[in-house]
């Protein structure tokens, strides 16, 4: 399959850095990291001061919170926004935070970490080979990896990108959404097992009127909720947990 060069999205991840520095996420945990942190607990909780990654930590909400759950973990952030991580270093006490890029590499880590959390990250990215490898390269031998966020359980990898109608000359991610059968097998080359726990969101999200892209719900009749942007693609949330074969 031929690669997919990874449009410059630079202005836009600017964008998202001020939306993560004006939110509030230290008070309440999000919904889905609970989910996250419920589905994890068996396995971070026997082990021995836990060493855990959060890649793409913005402000280190999900890692406050998973301290908050773990008191003896040793917690990582790595994001590639200066102006976050060092909101994160206030905000989490005892953290440490790596400037580094999931994608090219840049400023990667070479330590190990027993449990490696991505969320809300993958979808951005147009090849899925560099972050996965960069991923796995931080999890220790027999350690885990953590990847949520929309994977399509169609067998259809979908790869968009969307314009604002104000803004027609800034490219932006129309978040991708990479099968649950072509990441398994991503896995399988790999030596890996992967492992799908699918997740709905339990609250009405609103919309969010300065940004059309930013998720949102609504009910159907039977009252459950379906998630959208404004790029029209239905949410399907889900953890995958790598595992070694
Ligand atoms: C949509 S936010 C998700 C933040 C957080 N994980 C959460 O669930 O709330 C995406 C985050 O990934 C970071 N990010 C985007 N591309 C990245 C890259 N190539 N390397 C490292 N971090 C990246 C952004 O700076 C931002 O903090």
């Amino acid at each position: 399959m031929a690669p997919v060069a990874e449009p410059d999205f630079k202005e836009v991840k600017a964008h998202d850095s001020e939306h993560y520095l004006r939110e509030e996420g230290k008070r309440e945990p999000k919904e889905s990291f609970k989910f996250i942190l419920g589905e994890v607990r068996d396995y971070v909780s026997g082990l021995d001061s836990p060493r855990i990654a959060d890649v793409g930590c913005a402000t280190g909400d999900f890692l406050y919170h998973t301290g908050q759950a773990f008191p003896d973990a040793e917690l990582t952030g790595i994001d590639f926004y200066p102006e976050l991580l060092e909101q994160a270093a206030a905000d989490v006490p005892g953290g440490n935070f790596i400037k580094a890029d999931v994608l090219t590499g840049e400023g990667w880590p070479d330590e190990q970490f027993d449990a490696v959390f991505m969320n809300g990250v993958h979808s951005i990215f147009f090849e899925v080979d560099p972050w996965l490898d960069n991923m796995l390269a931080i999890t220790k031998p027999g350690g885990r990896t953590f990847i949520f966020g929309i994977w399509n359980p169609d067998d259809v990898d979908v790869l968009t990108s969307v314009r604002y109608v104000d803004d027609p000359d800034t490219p932006r991610s129309g978040w991708n959404y990479v099968s649950k059968t072509t990441m398994t097998r991503h896995l399988e080359r790999r030596g890996k097992s992967a492992k799908f726990t699918d997740w709905e969101i339990e609250m009405d999200l609103p919309r969010d009127k300065d940004d059309p892209m930013r998720t949102w719900t609504f009910r159907r009749e039977d009252g459950t909720r379906v998630t959208i942007n404004g790029a029209q693609i239905v949410h399907n949330f889900s953890l995958l947990e790598i595992t070694d074969a």
